[in-house]
């Protein structure tokens, strides 16, 4: 009688994977579709345990069956202690964590599906997941079952005593509860949990449902005891906790052997507005999920989400053929670990659609957005999309291009003055309002952005918005081709502090040559030639300055004097040259950097792989990284054991897969990247085997020529000298006048550039956070500043990402920036930490962050000793960038106009 077709289509087709319990992480993910709705089990039976949110709070998810008439616990851990289905096997795949269990005479698949919709941008928004049931007699004989779920209020809060309202809604298709806080805030969050999150739970409409809201004692011992529940919800305003109100749907089905179709639940988490933005002209915007041009209320998501079940589950049977199809070609053990990262690489963000000044959405303003979960609260950090590029290159280039935009747009905005690429759109998700703050990483960002921009428009085909911010890029370039094959003493992102780090210069070579490639797709063949001459003579000098010998040295020179102190590094970076294959790199430093990788692992014998480098990160390894490094080996004995190397501290992980730990213990770091999106480096290998297409550009679009994205201000491609000359002149006189107006200014909000707001690791104590007197500042703080560790910049660091402690005397400067730049980047780092001593200074109430520094900064930084000798070429290079600052300065002078504090009115 079993011997038919159950169990369905997953074990069938994943058996083959051979997962079995002692090979799963000790902590699997449940459901994760944004940084707000992120949900881990903390055991491989799911039943045995209440879910968490990534950091500790957790969150109330019961799943009961109730077989002749005993009852059998499959999700959370109630107090009725119920007997726990017993864990046959759990298997995870990109989309689904599947749970095989045995509940007395039933055999059960609990499924958690979390979609990823690679080319469905509405399904993609809809921050839903699905948990289901098939069951299956195992004597064959029919019996009486029920099954029943509930979700409690701590989904959208984690303090007992908050007020927590909610409705229960029959719909034409399904029912649904929703809850949400009584006091909820828009926009906000408190210690990483979003304060306007409506959760919900669904399910189909079918004549056995039942439903009921009540203290979660009653609601499950009365299914527990009925196989039902009903009864009077209480008034409909209640406390959080203590007793907890659990949102419970029951189902009856009746006596049966088997479920001829899973049932099913939906869980969602969802928010709109999604995201505060600033939009290029200064103004406040409110940004909805993308979902809202399909559904217009929360009933016809819902609906859309029930009905949508078999079919979203058989495209993300699709979907994790494809990826697990792709990566079995390397190991299972890769198999693994692009099962544990999709979902998370994917749930660190947003995708969210403008309104247009008609007052409909705009559909050609769809933007994606990145918290950078587990380590901060910054909007878009770059160096973690840089991390995650390949997963969002290999799921839909488009994605890519849609968490580039923001960044583009908003410095390619008169808001913004620094000669090289921005961290972030600031620090404080979901508000991502622009960081136009001087900073130290100008090299390592600009390399990041260059490289990533040609990589969207070779792998989606797709030159808009290289085109669009031609200039811009071009100016990064510049901005790297200043240094002239010598990066400054600055931190890199993994808190190196060195000159002349070898992984960090080769990142700016390939970018330089990303530029020439983004200039040939364009047309522009003088730059295309000047940028790939640039490269080439700057990876020659490279090959000689960094060599160690057998390997290249952690900085240059470092490794020359003996052969016992030789200095090395994982050069990640070099991953970049493999993705744009833009031949930077010779194929003999990347088998002589195997094979050193090869005597390492070796001789370390780390329990976790090979760390960052040999000087200050010898302790450290990051997963992200190690991945890169993996996808560049030309010996697949070393990629595989990069790749074992990260697994197997996945699997004694005590947290959502961490992307930064000890090579030997498994300690919790400060910020390690619990759940970060950054994890979709582990996609590093996949990615290398896209199809680059023909770079596209639609010829309406205004772009490379001179035109800018907004059509606002057209500066014709030729520039004569006269002309040249005159612009000078007004260029100096405006720039008088803009200084004055932002010398008044520059006492605004710098509040947030010495703060930044540390995530809470797994393991510490819950929400408890300290407090500090940032209500004193007078400032419109988008979060409530209860709940929230702010750390302050003076303070030592443990984070990856800023590093403002720098005195004057370390900041280092491109070689050949003007003295006007100079002056402007000296000028920017004074307003920018204006009371080193830690407090705040009082400011305007303004939450739009300053400009930083007189006129633009964006002078064209001349090349010192660089190889280009074309020197009537760079003279109009020169004027070019003199008639873009002219562009920037006219439109700041039109934004100034109608300039008022971002407001975020609907
Ligand atoms: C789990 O397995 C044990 C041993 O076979 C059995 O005694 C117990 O009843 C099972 N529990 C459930 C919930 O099925
Ligand atoms: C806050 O909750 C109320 C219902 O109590 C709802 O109408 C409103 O839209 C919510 N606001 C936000 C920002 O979620
Ligand atoms: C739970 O609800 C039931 C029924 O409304 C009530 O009798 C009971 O006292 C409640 N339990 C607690 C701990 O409040
Ligand atoms: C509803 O319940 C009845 C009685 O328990 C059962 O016979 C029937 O199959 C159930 N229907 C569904 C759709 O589950
Ligand atoms: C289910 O089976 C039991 C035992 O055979 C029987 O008493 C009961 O009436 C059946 N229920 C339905 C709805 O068929
Ligand atoms: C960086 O490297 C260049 C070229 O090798 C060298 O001239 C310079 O002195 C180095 N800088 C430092 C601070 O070591
Ligand atoms: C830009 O101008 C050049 C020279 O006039 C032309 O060949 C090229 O097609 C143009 N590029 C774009 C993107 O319009
Ligand atoms: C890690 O442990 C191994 C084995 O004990 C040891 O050989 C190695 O030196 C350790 N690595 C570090 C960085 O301490």
């Amino acid at each position: 009688m079993r011997a038919h077709l159950w169990p369905c289509l997953p074990l069938l087709f994943f058996a083959s994977s051979g997962w079995s319990q002692s090979t799963i992480p000790p902590v699997i993910p449940l459901g994760i579709r944004s940084p707000y709705f992120n949900i881990w089990a903390n055991s491989a039976n799911a039943g045995h345990t209440w879910p968490n949110f990534w950091t500790t709070s957790i969150l109330g998810w019961q799943g009961l069956i109730r077989v002749d008439n005993q009852v059998y616990q499959w999700l959370g851990q109630s107090g009725l202690n119920p007997p726990v289905a017993n864990l046959s096997n759990t298997q995870l795949t990109p989309t689904q964590t599947i749970v095989t269990m045995q509940a007395g005479p039933m055999d059960l698949i609990v499924t958690f599906l979390s979609p990823i919709e690679p080319s469905d941008p509405v399904r993609q928004s809809i921050p839903f997941s699905y948990v289901s049931l098939d069951i299956n007699a195992r004597d064959g004989l029919s019996h009486n079952v029920q099954v029943y779920s509930d979700i409690s209020a701590e989904w959208v809060t984690p303090n007992t005593d908050d007020i927590v309202t909610y409705s229960s809604n029959p719909t034409g298709s399904s029912f649904y509860h929703q809850i949400q806080l009584q006091s909820n805030q828009s926009l906000t969050e408190t210690g990483n949990r979003a304060r306007d999150l409506t959760a919900i739970i669904a399910m189909q409409t079918n004549p056995n449902l039942s439903h009921r809201i009540a203290n979660d004692t009653e609601c499950r011992s009365q299914f527990a005891s009925d196989g039902r529940v009903d009864g009077t919800p209480p008034s409909n305003a209640v406390k959080m906790g203590n007793p907890f109100p659990v949102f419970s749907l029951a189902q009856d089905l009746g006596n049966i052997t088997q479920t001829s179709s899973p049932v099913v639940w939906a869980i969602g988490g969802i928010r709109n507005p999604a995201i505060a933005y600033t939009t290029p002209s200064g103004k406040g915007q409110q940004r909805s999920p993308y979902y809202v041009t399909s559904y217009s209320d929360m009933s016809a998501v819902v609906d859309a989400v029930v009905l949508d079940f078999s079919d979203a589950k058989s495209r993300a049977n699709t979907l994790d053929t494809q990826i697990l199809g792709s990566a079995s070609n390397i190991s299972s053990t890769y198999s693994n670990l692009v099962s544990l990262a999709a979902r998370q690489a994917m749930g660190g963000t947003e995708l969210t659609i403008g309104m247009g000044s008609d007052g409909k959405w705009n559909t050609s303003d769809v933007k994606m957005f990145m918290k950078d979960v587990g380590i901060s609260q910054r909007v878009n950090p770059v160096e973690q999309i840089y991390a995650a590029f390949p997963f969002f290159l290999y799921i839909n280039p488009d994605y890519a291009g849609q968490l580039l935009a923001p960044l583009l747009e908003l410095q390619d905005s008169p808001q913004y003055n620094q000669p090289y690429a921005a961290r972030d759109l600031g620090p404080n998700y979901p508000s991502g309002t622009g960081d136009f703050a001087f900073h130290s990483q100008g090299y390592e960002y600009s390399g990041d952005m260059l490289i990533m921009a040609l990589a969207h428009a070779r792998y989606s085909g797709d030159g808009t918005l290289i085109n669009q911010h031609y200039t811009l890029l071009k100016s990064w370039a510049d901005y790297l081709v200043s240094y002239n094959v010598t990066p400054p003493d600055a931190i890199t992102i993994d808190q190196v502090k060195q000159s002349n780090t070898t992984n960090l210069a080769i990142k700016g070579i390939i970018a330089i040559k990303a530029m020439s490639e983004i200039s040939k797709a364009l047309q522009q063949s003088s730059d295309a030639t000047r940028y790939a001459n640039l490269a080439s003579a700057f990876a020659d000098t490279w090959n000689v300055v960094a060599s160690g010998g057998d390997h290249l040295t952690s900085s240059y020179g470092s490794g020359s004097t003996s052969s016992s102190s030789s200095s090395w590094a994982l050069m990640y970076n070099l991953y970049a040259d493999r993705l744009l294959q833009t031949g930077v790199v010779s194929d003999q430093i990347y088998s002589s950097q195997t094979q050193w990788y090869k005597t390492q692992l070796a001789s370390a014998n780390n329990q976790f792989g090979l760390p960052l480098d040999s000087g200050t990160n010898a302790n450290l390894v990051n997963a992200g990284w190690t991945l890169f490094t993996a996808a560049t080996a030309t010996d697949n004995a070393v990629r595989d054991s990069l790749i074992a190397s990260v697994w197997s501290h996945a699997l004694a992980d005590k947290n959502p897969l961490s992307l930064t730990y000890k090579v030997n213990s498994t300690d919790s770091l400060p910020t390690p990247g619990i759940s970060s999106p950054g994890a979709g480096a582990i996609f590093a290998p996949l990615a290398l085997s896209l199809t680059a297409k023909d770079i596209k550009v639609n010829p309406t679009s205004a772009g490379a020529n001179g035109t800018t994205s907004g059509g606002t201000s057209i500066v014709g491609p030729v520039v004569g000298a006269v002309v040249g000359g005159l612009v000078l002149v007004v260029v100096v006189a405006l720039g008088v006048l803009l200084w004055r107006r932002r010398k008044r200014r520059q006492q605004a909000a710098y509040y947030d550039k010495n703060y930044h707001v540390e995530a809470q690791p797994f393991g510490t104590s819950g929400n408890v956070v300290s407090y500090t007197d940032l209500t004193l500042t007078g400032l419109p703080l988008r979060s409530d500043p209860e709940g929230i560790t702010l750390i302050q910049s003076s303070a030592p660091q443990n984070t990856t990402v800023y590093n403002p402690t720098l005195n004057p005397q370390d900041q280092s400067h491109p070689p050949g920036l003007s003295s006007k730049a100079r002056e402007a980047m000296m000028g920017a780092r004074f307003t920018t930490n204006p009371n080193p001593s830690g407090s705040v200074p009082s400011a305007p109430s303004t939450s739009a962050y300053s400009s930083s520094g007189p006129g633009s900064s964006r002078d064209a930084p001349t090349e010192v000793g660089s190889p280009d000798t074309n020197l009537s070429q760079s003279d109009v290079q020169g004027l070019r960038m003199e008639v873009e600052n002219l562009r920037r300065v006219m439109q700041e002078i039109q934004a100034d106009r109608v300039e008022a504090p971002p407001s975020y009115a609907d």
